[in-house]
């Protein structure tokens, strides 16, 4: 067996350390060296800098005491399989060469749209992260807005959105050359389909309204049923963004949350934040893929051949090759189960509602929102800027929790996410409570 193999063979436990181990890159090149040489440094040396120097400078988020950003937990099924995908190297951006491979993506795919409640002919693709799935949606809402207006408008398009949504928003309207029109949220930081009605009247440029189901920094998920409605009588295209929370549709206790997501014309949900796949991985959905086929699909003469019969994955985002990145998540569902699932994202869910209720009952902490899904924010009244910064570096020394500071309602909070089910949320609560006594964070 190749070193390489043998390594990822044996590499079946989760290195768990949500320590900070970044090191600089002059530092790193001290201790590796010059790996690309010419006559090649061979298989052991090379792994054995990764395995000693370089993954060691990396830090896992995998750790159950890592609940900074949106950490990740896949499950040991879905990274063994990634070294299968790998291994068979399908070329899955067109059916003519991986129907199976994209057959066992595709009733993956099925298995979200039956939770979004989406029809048939629903379709989707798996592209690399949330912030390619938006752009590629953003971008099919675009083309259809000009397919269906015949040209674009005066002072160019525009999509409407919230403060709350994600930095990919703005990033893919940059990209696409599209303005932001952003949309007062209420008084819980929901975007509302009353406070969107206002904007879209007021401005006939908007094509593409975006709501977040599941924000970044707080978990909350948008009013999407009023949001839905208020968009298509303007005739605006619908994309919602569950980059993060879209895993909860799959968690009963939660699901009333999502009522008119039925609706929305685009989707998508990153398996490697909360479905228990390994890096990198977003699902994109679409309720009527015509339009994504109409705004993706490449043509030239090399490619003229290419039987379009079924459905190319090709065709529904920007991309032409791809790696059957679905796959890991298809053998983890297909070995575990939907009802593991279910079960792993409502422990997600309750041990996120046990910090909470914690916090709560802590004289030195203070909860500042309910949480909606899985993201609990809180402050330590008292504490200055510096404090927050001192104590989560800290810790993330220590490697005994990683929690980072965060902005809500204009003031600086903490924030803990919770997507590993791995996670004890007594532990959580015992470090929250013995090491935020003291009032400089020390
Ligand atoms: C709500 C939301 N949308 C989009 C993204 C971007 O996803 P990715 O990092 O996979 O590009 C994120 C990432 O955290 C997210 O939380």
């Amino acid at each position: 067996m190749s070193i390489a193999l043998h390594w990822a063979a044996s590499h079946t436990t989760v290195a768990t350390d949500p320590k900070t181990t970044a090191r600089s890159a002059a530092e790193l090149q001290a201790d590796v060296g010059e790996t690309i040489t010419a006559d090649g440094i061979g298989a052991a040396r090379a792994m054995e800098l990764f395995d000693q120097v370089l993954l060691p400078a990396t830090r896992s988020a995998e750790d159950p005491m890592n609940l900074a950003y949106i950490p990740a937990a896949p499950t040991r099924a879905a990274v063994a399989f990634d070294t299968v995908v790998s291994a068979a190297n399908v070329f899955g951006g067109i059916w003519e060469n991986g129907a199976g491979a994209i057959f066992a993506e595709n009733q993956v795919l099925r298995w979200l749209a039956d939770l979004l409640g989406w029809p048939e002919e629903s379709a989707g693709v798996f592209v690399a992260g949330g912030t390619h799935g938006n752009l590629s949606a953003l971008a099919t809402a675009r083309e259809h807005a000009l397919q269906r207006r015949g040209r674009r408008p005066e002072g160019g398009w525009a999509l409407a959105c919230a403060s709350t949504a994600h930095s990919s928003i703005s990033s893919a309207a940059r990209l696409l050359d599209m303005d932001v029109v952003s949309v007062p949220v209420d008084d819980r930081g929901h975007l509302t389909g009353e406070a969107l009605e206002e904007v879209l009247a007021a401005d006939d440029r908007i094509c593409a309204v975006v709501a977040s189901a599941g924000t970044t920094n707080a978990g909350i998920v948008d009013d999407l049923a009023s949001v839905v409605e208020a968009a298509h009588r303007h005739g605006a295209w619908v994309h919602v963004d569950g980059a993060y929370g879209g895993a909860a549709l799959a968690a009963p206790s939660v699901r009333e949350r999502f009522t008119g997501i039925e609706q929305a014309d685009s989707f998508i949900v990153d398996p490697h934040k909360w479905l228990f796949a390994p890096y990198d991985c977003c699902a994109l959905l679409y309720r009527d893929p015509r339009p994504a086929a109409a705004a993706h699909s490449q043509h030239a003469a090399y490619l003229d051949s290419i039987d379009r019969g079924e459905s190319n994955p090709s065709d529904l985002a920007a991309h032409l090759s791809r790696r059957t990145r679905g796959l890991p998540l298809w053998y983890s569902l297909a070995t575990h189960g939907t009802a593991s699932y279910t079960a792993a994202v409502e422990r997600c869910l309750a041990s996120s509602r046990t910090v909470a209720r914690a916090i709560e009952e802590t004289e030195h902490l203070e909860l500042l929102a309910e949480p909606e899904l899985s993201v609990v924010v809180f402050r330590r009244p008292g504490w200055a800027p510096a404090a927050y910064r001192r104590w989560s570096q800290r810790l993330a020394k220590e490697g005994t929790l990683l929690c980072v500071p965060t902005a809500f309602r204009g003031e600086i909070a903490l924030r803990l996410a919770f997507v590993n089910p791995g996670t004890d949320p007594e532990a959580v609560i015992k470090v929250l409570r013995t090491t935020m006594r003291a009032a400089d964070g020390s």
